[in-house]
């Protein structure tokens, strides 16, 4: 029987015989997928990892394939620095991950026929695309054995102006991207039943 620490790593494709390399089943990304807000200090992420991790994003659907999904990677130490400042309360909780990224969507493309919204879900769709392609990089993340935190909790004027992002797109999350330093809680989740309606 593996020990936990055995089942991480071997989560984290390090495996534990040595040579033996294992990928994460797709189940086993969705289940060992969790916020972290602790993070191991002193670990870095390349950023070429970080285009594979992108790459992938790019695999999810948006809304008659508009893509409006956009990444600003702080990688480097001043950038990440910076933007340790504008998210708030969640400071504390990623000073050691080692990649900040903000997502943002292109507003006016999906939900939109030449300039006009389709109907009155409007913008929204954008917003839906933009937590799709959100979803593919936390997972693809799992898989490569890093772990992440999208925050909400930001400052998005600031960060406007820190990466000179243009008005016409709207930032939704900032998503912290390191190695875990801790084991987190698995949340309470609703019953399915409370969710889903069979019919
Ligand atoms: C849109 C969004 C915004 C979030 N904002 C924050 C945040 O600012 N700070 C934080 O610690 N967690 C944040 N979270 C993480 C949620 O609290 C977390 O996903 C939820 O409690 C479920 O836990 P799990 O991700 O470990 O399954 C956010 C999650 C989402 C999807």
């Amino acid at each position: 029987m593996l020990s936990f620490g055995c089942l991480m790593a071997t989560l984290l494709m390090v495996g534990c015989t040595g040579s033996k390399v294992t990928s994460p089943t797709l189940d086993e990304v969705f289940t060992s997928r969790r916020s972290i807000r602790a993070y191991e200090p002193g670990k870095t992420i390349t950023e070429d990892q970080v285009r594979e991790l992108l790459l992938a994003t790019q695999n999810a659907p948006s809304w008659a394939n508009q893509q409006p999904s956009k990444y600003y990677v702080a990688i480097g130490e001043e950038k990440r620095n910076a933007v340790l400042e504008l998210i708030g309360g969640n400071k504390e909780r990623v000073a050691n991950a080692p990649v900040l990224i903000v997502s943002t969507f292109e507003t006016g493309k999906s939900g939109f026929f030449r300039g006009t919204p389709v109907d009155a879900t409007g913008d929204l769709w954008g917003a839906y695309d933009n937590g799709l392609s959100n979803a593919y990089l936390i997972l693809k993340a799992r898989a490569m054995g890093f772990d992440t935190l999208i925050m909400g909790m930001r400052q998005a004027d600031d960060l406007r102006t820190l990466f000179s992002i243009p008005a016409s797109e709207t930032i939704l999350a900032v998503i912290a991207l390191g190695y875990r330093a801790e084991e987190p809680r698995i949340p309470v989740h609703r019953p399915l039943d409370e969710v889903v309606t069979f019919y």
